[in-house]
């Protein structure tokens, strides 16, 4: 049995953090971490460098063929983090934006998941990085959180699916991290507004909760306490309401 992590998006930030937790026994023993990014490097001995571009669906055959080209794989977790998102009104943004974010952020996941669940078997795991951006729609971010309500919604179905045969799914909400994300995000302002109201959390303290969460099977990840309010409260307030209220926030 070769036990594998496959993890996207592990060049940088969250993915790479997962990635070092991961070599640090953070999900028992693995034999190799497959890392999936465009720019792709052996980082250890446990590491099997896949340089590819998601939003090219060619990329998901490369990664099924080795899967089944691998002598008895075992996929013993899934990790689907690559993302970006790009901030702004909608109307103004490159139409090319727009499309890689739903390729990246919705597809990749569903294709990999489809690739990957013939090479799993009981207690292996998918953790999916949403977002707190999926707890409800927000205007100059329309595409972006849609995309993570997507993957919210998926990563929960999917887990109450495979639950009876031990395959847990887990959606993973961080909230601002200091990574390349907000590098790539644009719209400076916007972003900036966004991070003053929920504040930044720790890489490595939403690596290591997501993991926890993962291990243990649970399908919702909130690391941050004052998030799994404004969850709750999002599931309660009328869209409009929760709406005006943020719209009201300095
Ligand atoms: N940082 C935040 O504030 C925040 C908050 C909530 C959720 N998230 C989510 O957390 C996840 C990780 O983001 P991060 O914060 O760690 O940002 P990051 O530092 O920018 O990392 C993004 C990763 O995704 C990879 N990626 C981007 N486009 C790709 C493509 N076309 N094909 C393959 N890989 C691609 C990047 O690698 P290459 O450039 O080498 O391809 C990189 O490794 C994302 O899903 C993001 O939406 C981030």
């Amino acid at each position: 049995m070769t036990n594998i992590a496959i993890v996207t998006g592990a060049s940088s930030g969250l993915g790479r953090e997962i990635v070092r937790q991961l070599e640090g026994g953070a999900f028992g023993r693995l034999d190799q971490i497959w890392t999936v990014s465009r720019r792709a490097e052996k980082t250890s001995r446990l590491v099997r460098p896949f340089a590819l571009d998601l939003t090219d669906a060619d990329s998901f055959d490369v990664l099924g063929d080795a899967l089944s080209r691998t002598p008895d794989a075992r996929v013993a977790l899934l990790v689907n983090n690559a993302g970006f998102g790009t901030f702004g009104d909608f109307a103004d943004m490159p139409a090319r934006d727009n499309a890689d974010m739903v390729r990246l952020l919705m597809l990749a996941p569903v294709e990999l998941t489809y690739r990957a669940l013939p090479h799993m078997a009981a207690g292996s795991r998918v953790l999916n990085v949403a977002s707190v951006a999926a707890f409800m729609p927000q205007p100059g971010l329309a595409t972006y959180s849609a995309a993570k309500r997507f993957v919210l919604d998926f990563s929960r179905a999917l887990d109450a699916e495979l639950g009876d045969v031990d395959i847990h799914v887990t959606a993973l909400c961080p909230k601002f991290m200091r990574t390349g994300f907000l590098d790539h995000a644009g719209a400076g302002d916007v972003a900036a507004r966004m991070s003053r109201l929920t504040g930044f959390e720790d890489v490595a303290r939403v690596a290591e909760r997501g993991l926890a969460a993962a291990r243990a099977g649970r399908s919702l990840c909130i690391p941050s306490p004052d998030m799994r309010v404004l969850y709750a409260a999002t599931k309660l307030l009328p869209y409009p309401l929760a709406l005006a209220v943020e719209r009201a926030l300095p």
